[in-house]
């Protein structure tokens, strides 16, 4: 593997070779590795950051030595580059923590101390049960919970969530891509309907992070949550709200905490050495805008470059992905129509017809190829499929390391596996 590019656009080719040469984990081990949606492989550029913490700078933050005012600035640099990865409009609206979950979780017991009037939460049947969970937990605090139905194609429609809205909505919490079928959804759209409404918008934005650009300025959201380890950083998690939002937000904090954003967040201490690898991944996204011809264009537009770059070469990889399991008579959940890929990442949840998941799963990684079965945390999501919970679905999901001739080695398994 893996050498072969893709047509990018006219002219210019997605530069995979280069990308491919950044991720030492891939050329390090045999293992075809198609399982990124679970967590992704991190660039030498992010393994540099973290062991150059962990060698230089492993000490507590706030003191007035050298390496403590390091891991200050450090931090600093950080808030700054993953606010331009979001397009945030201030760097202190980002936090960092653990996961998306413990994010979720904080931003929920926040949003039940400010119920008043409105009380309805509306959550989906499409979401990662970390975002359907913890809204449900709130029941019992006084909430109500609506659900916003998935429609067959894999999305959520404008229509459905209209009627759930009104006078007595708190809050909208929706994914803005779907980890186990890729759908995309329209973010700007939900915040504008709940806006309307008076309303907030929650976006889970762990899946569709490392497939297409983030812009918080375009899609008018109120808080935003993400997991690194899906986006080429080792496992940490990361938010962003609208400032006045966070200033409003009641959070648990020590008492020598100031009542300020991003502080008031961020309980405890974090993992320096994995915020200083999600730091590096922007500065990764800015060499692939490098490669790309955008040279000095300015971390926020390279950002963009790179993302754009990533969304339309994964297109391609979705097409291929989809021709095979159409060959192979596979049942394709959710959005399966290629003239409407641009609205999917290349995450695919499918069943051989007559072979259990975890057979197909388990085939593929005796021939060194890692997907993965089950009910991808979705529970929800399984049962609206009509899905057992103990088997669910095959998923392999594709991030822009992948190649078509990696797609064409699983094809053949799927293949032998199809005509038995
Ligand atoms: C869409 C989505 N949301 C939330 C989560 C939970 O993320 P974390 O493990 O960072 O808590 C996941 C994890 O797979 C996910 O895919």
């Amino acid at each position: 593997m893996t050498g072969r590019s893709l047509p990018l656009q006219p002219g210019v080719a997605f530069p995979l070779s280069w990308v491919r040469r950044q991720f030492p984990a891939l050329t390090s081990d045999p293992i075809l590795f198609m399982d990124n949606a679970a967590g992704a492989q991190i660039p030498v550029g992010v393994l540099d950051a973290v062991t150059g913490h962990l060698l230089h700078r492993n000490v507590q933050r706030g003191g007035r030595y050298p390496h403590s005012l390091a891991v200050d600035a450090m931090v600093t640099r950080a808030r700054q580059n993953v606010a331009w990865l979001v397009n945030a409009e201030r760097a202190d609206e980002i936090a960092f923590g653990m996961n998306a979950t413990s994010f979720l979780r904080l931003i929920s017991l926040g949003i039940a101390e400010t119920l008043t009037d409105r009380k309805e939460i509306v959550v989906t049947d499409l979401d990662h049960d970390s975002n359907i969970s913890t809204w449900l937990a709130l029941e019992k605090m006084g909430a109500t919970v609506k659900w916003w139905r998935m429609r067959d194609d894999g999305g959520l429609h404008l229509e459905d969530l209209l009627p759930l809205l009104s006078e007595r909505t708190r809050l909208v919490a929706c994914t803005a891509a779907s980890h186990a079928l890729g759908t995309f959804i329209d973010v700007a759209a939900v915040a504008r309907a709940a806006h309307q409404a008076g309303a907030d918008m929650l976006v889970d934005c762990v899946h569709y992070c490392p497939h297409a650009p983030i812009d918080v300025a375009l899609w008018d959201c109120d808080y935003l949550v993400c997991s690194g380890y899906k986006a080429f950083s080792p496992h940490m998690g990361f938010m962003w709200g609208k400032f006045d939002k966070l200033v409003a937000l009641p959070t648990f904090r020590e008492d020598f905490i100031p009542d300020r954003p991003p502080h008031k967040i961020e309980a405890g201490t974090f993992v320096y050495e994995n915020v200083a690898g999600m730091a590096a991944v922007v500065d990764y996204l800015c060499s692939l805008a490098d490669e790309l011809g955008h040279e000095g264009a300015g971390t926020r537009p390279a950002v963009v470059a790179a993302m754009e770059a990533i969304k339309l070469y994964e297109r391609s990889l979705s097409e291929r992905v989809h021709a095979v399991l159409a060959d192979c008579g596979a049942t394709i959940y959710g959005l399966a129509d290629p003239r409407r890929f641009d609205e999917r990442a290349p995450t695919f949840s499918f069943n051989l017809p007559g072979t259990a998941p975890a057979a197909v799963v388990q085939a593929m990684a005796d021939a060194g190829i890692a997907i993965r079965d089950g009910h991808m945390y979705a529970p929800r999501l399984m049962n609206r499929l009509g899905l057992p919970l103990h088997e669910g679905v095959v998923r392999l999901s594709l991030v822009h390391y992948n190649g078509v001739d990696e797609i064409d080695r699983f094809a053949d398994v799927l293949r032998g596996l199809s005509l038995r």
